[in-house]
């Protein structure tokens, strides 16, 4: 189990994080605001006193990025952390002043979160209190919704399913219409377009398409945590992909996940908000102070809250 004292350190490196993002927020350079909450993650995730390795960063060793995958952060020999972070999930988003841009991070004890390559990942989620396996990430999109609209006692045209607007997800989009059905089409950011589908009085009902590979395990880690249901598989399209996948272990390509087999233990999930968003607001600044809201999870304490501090600039 992770220690409960955790959480609100890691609620500061994701505020922190937002924070320096924030304020490149609007001004068209989304490396830059990136690069900010990398750097002001690394400097906090370095002060804490554990031995942490990064098991989804921002890419790998020998592409001298910080945070890469397998560095390790902290001060101490113990305990033993793996960290997956996204620093600034909708780098577009903040560059250009637009809502939901958060910065995010989980961790969990050594071992036991997916380590998946930069990839896609093909995804689907759903909330809590449903039968297990109520929707398929290999089944027709239109059996999803008639199935999941069965199960929580509500009319086809009333789901609502969110997904990143790309072509690719034509597909999902004429079936969910097909059945009248509502739809949520996100420009970016899937860590929060998956969450949607988890949380208590959204009106998200389920979340479908391809995303980022590391998005998807830190939006699996939210999704345990709210009790909600998650499958993946990774999408490896070329020998690239295949290298970089067997690097990190793994053989299987065509594999099923199911969200144990991404977050196996207990977990702790952040997520700050850069810009206001409908996850969390943005970082709003005055005087010398700034103050943050973030999404924090713990599953095993049962935590979830959005929780707002202050901090001196
Ligand atoms: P960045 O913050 O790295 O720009 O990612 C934004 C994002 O929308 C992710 O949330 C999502 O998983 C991914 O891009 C989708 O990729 P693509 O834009 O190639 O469809």
């Amino acid at each position: 189990m992770l220690d409960p004292k955790l959480l609100d350190q890691i609620i500061d490196v994701a505020a922190k994080a937002a924070y320096k993002s924030s304020l490149l927020k609007g001004k068209g350079d989304k490396n830059a605001a990136d690069q900010a909450a990398v750097d002001a993650m690394r400097n906090e995730l370095n002060n804490m006193n554990i031995y942490g390795k990064v098991v989804i960063g921002e890419g790998e060793m020998d592409e001298a990025p910080m945070l890469y995958i397998g560095e390790i952060l902290g001060k101490t020999k113990e305990p033993k952390i793996d960290i997956a972070v996204d620093p600034l999930d909708g780098t577009k988003l903040a560059a250009n002043n637009q809502p939901n841009a958060i910065s995010v991070i989980s961790i969990s004890e050594e071992g036991q979160l997916l380590q998946a390559p930069d990839t896609y990942m093909d995804k689907i989620s759903v909330g809590p209190n449903l039968p297990e396996n109520i929707v398929d990430l290999d089944e027709d999109i239109k059996k999803n919704i008639v199935n999941l609209a069965k199960a929580k006692n509500k009319n086809v045209k009333d789901i609502r399913i969110c997904m990143l607007d790309r072509d690719r997800h034509k597909h999902f989009i004429d079936g969910a219409k097909s059945l009248g059905s509502k739809l949520k089409l996100i420009s970016d950011g899937d860590v929060a377009g998956s969450i949607f589908s988890a949380l208590k009085n959204s009106d998200v009902d389920m979340y479908v398409g391809i995303g980022g590979a590391p998005e998807g395990v830190l939006a699996a880690s939210a999704i345990k945590c709210l009790g909600g249901q998650f499958q993946a598989r990774l999408k490896i399209e070329d020998d690239d992909e295949v290298t970089r996948a067997k690097k990190l272990g793994i053989t299987d390509f065509k594999k099923k996940y199911f969200l144990n087999d991404i977050v196996k233990g207990d977990v702790i999930f952040c997520s700050s908000g850069v810009t206001d968003g409908e996850l969390v607001s943005g970082i709003k600044i005055d005087d010398n102070k700034y103050h943050s809201e973030t999404f924090a999870l713990h599953y095993s304490q049962k935590f979830f809250k959005k929780v707002k501090k202050t901090y001196d600039i």
